[in-house]
């Protein structure tokens, strides 16, 4: 239903476009003045238009927007009374790290410098003349040449105006859906918010509160003290098996490695060399930061484009695309089994505050947390889960057909909320993910999960061994 709008509201777009052509271009074009020294005349007509396509494609930089859900209902299930939730959020959107954006001025700059060689001075110009997108055109032109990282901050990773948004939104969504659970009057007792040690999960905390219950009474809310390595809301900190076999091992990027090297890669690198007139061929690297870029602009302004998208084909984004999920899959998913065995301790943390709610007298409780926290969360409860492994090698067929999609399931501003409801007596837990019921696999029933069969499935209880998962001395890391 969802993804019907999102398709139907991409088509008008485009056929908006398409009906007021030149309404559409000017919108986004800017002057064409200053084109003395490039030749040949690029070629205005061929001006490639913002293709809404990439918002859906953005990796991990995805902005909310792309997948919230505007339907405030509150989903209904007969005799069921809604008793107790719980969320896990990723912070919203925020600004790159120090060492990122440093990167993004650098390497971005230089690829200025050196794009749009005119004809004369390319290393090979017969290379330029079989390439299959033509030239860029002016306007494109100007616009890549006119850019500048601009921040809302220096300071690196902060909460942006748009993840404030963001998080302010989302509350008054769940509100709506949860008047009982989560009322406009704050109560010290009844909620619990925690965010982990990041400017970026305490302004999203602090704006999720506001958008329950307004500027003044937000104030108000008591947040317990944050820490640096929270074993809760991110555990895998503190996880030496994990830091050694994934996080900080090479083996695990293998992958990664490999597809970088394959012939699709290679042919994106250099289409999209020649289609900005470089005379060398940009590294993947380099083009994965033209592709974070793009992702972290759209993100950051909903009617700014970044000139970096214009630069790619739906092809090229694809490509760009499936490498990040290789290097999620691989370090927070199904890649090894430590990755996301650990995440035990969250769920169980979860059922442990719902079973002690009425000595707590707690009703609402929300972790602000990291992506590494929830694909993790995802993966432990066996959500978007392929019968194949993520490799660079998998068949086309496998790769249109796959679950694992980090544009989707790990956008900026993630959810994963659970709530518990009173069936007449009998306990069960309603799970959904980006504002959307998800089933668990291996629940029984149909969207309503019962407590107890939940738990088990979750190893959620006395087998959740979190010593033992993460022991590094414990020799060799094992696959699924
Ligand atoms: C590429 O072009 C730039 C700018 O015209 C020039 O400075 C550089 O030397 C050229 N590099 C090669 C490898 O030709
Ligand atoms: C809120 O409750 C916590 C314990 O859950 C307590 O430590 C804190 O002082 C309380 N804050 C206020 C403002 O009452
Ligand atoms: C990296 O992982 C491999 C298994 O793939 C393991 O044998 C090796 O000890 C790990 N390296 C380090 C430095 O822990
Ligand atoms: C569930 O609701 C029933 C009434 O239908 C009530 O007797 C029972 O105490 C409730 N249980 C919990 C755990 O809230
Ligand atoms: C705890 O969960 C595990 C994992 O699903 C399950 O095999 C085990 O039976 C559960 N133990 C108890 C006591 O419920
Ligand atoms: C970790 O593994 C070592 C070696 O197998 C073992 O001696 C130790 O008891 C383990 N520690 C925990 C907490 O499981």
């Amino acid at each position: 239903m969802c993804m019907m709008t999102l398709i139907y509201s991409h088509l008008l777009v485009f056929l908006l476009c398409v009906t007021f052509q030149t309404k559409c271009d000017s919108v986004r074009e800017p002057d064409l003045t200053g084109d003395r020294i490039v030749r040949p005349v690029l070629d205005e007509h061929k001006c490639k238009r913002f293709d809404e396509d990439i918002l859906r494609h953005l990796g991990t930089k995805t902005p909310y927007r792309v997948v919230a859900n505007a339907d405030e209902a509150t989903p209904a299930y007969q005799g069921c009374t809604p008793i107790y939730i719980a969320g896990v959020v990723r912070h919203g959107t925020r600004t790159p790290g120090v060492k990122d954006a440093d990167r993004m001025r650098k390497n971005l700059e230089k690829i200025k410098a050196s794009s749009f060689v005119p004809e004369t001075e390319l290393e090979s110009p017969s290379l330029y003349q079989d390439s299959t997108r033509g030239t860029i055109c002016q306007s494109e032109k100007d616009h890549i040449m006119s850019w500048k990282l601009t921040l809302e901050s220096e300071e690196g990773k902060t909460l942006t105006r748009e993840g404030e948004d963001e998080m302010f939104k989302l509350a008054q969504r769940y509100q709506k859906r949860y008047p009982d659970l989560l009322p406009k009057t704050y109560a010290n007792s009844t909620f619990l918010f925690k965010f982990t040690q990041t400017q970026r999960t305490e302004e999203s905390a602090k704006h999720f509160t506001t958008g329950l219950f307004g500027k003044d009474q937000s104030r108000q809310v008591w947040f317990p003290e944050a820490l640096d390595k929270d074993p809760i809301l991110r555990f895998y900190k503190l996880c030496e098996r994990w830091k050694e076999d994934v996080k900080n091992n090479e083996s695990s990027k293998e992958e990664l490695i490999a597809y970088k090297n394959t012939a699709e890669a290679l042919f994106m690198t250099r289409e999209i060399s020649r289609h900005l007139r470089l005379n060398y061929t940009l590294s993947y690297d380099d083009v994965y930061l033209m592709y974070v870029t793009c992702a972290f602009e759209v993100a950051w302004h909903k009617e700014r484009r970044s000139p970096w998208c214009v630069v790619f084909t739906r092809e090229d984004i694809q490509v760009l695309e499936y490498g990040e999920e290789l290097k999620y899959y691989w370090r927070d998913g199904y890649g090894f089994d430590v990755n996301h065995q650990q995440a035990c301790v969250l769920t169980r943390d979860i059922f442990d505050r719902f079973e002690s709610r009425k000595e707590s007298g707690q009703k609402a409780l929300f972790y602000f947390t990291h992506s590494g926290t929830l694909l993790k969360l995802l993966s432990h409860l066996g959500l978007y889960r392929d019968a194949f492994k993520l490799k660079h090698d998998i068949t086309g067929q496998q790769r249109r057909d796959r679950s694992w999609r980090v544009s989707y399931i790990d956008t900026f501003g993630t959810n994963f909320v659970f709530v518990f409801y009173n069936c007449s007596g009998d306990l069960k837990v309603l799970t959904l993910h980006q504002e959307r019921v998800v089933h668990v696999p291996g629940c029984p029933g149909g969207d309503l999960c019962p407590l107890d069969a939940l738990r088990q499935l979750l190893g959620a209880n006395e087998s959740c061994q979190f010593a033992t998962i993460c022991n590094s001395s414990q020799s060799g890391h094992y696959e699924l």
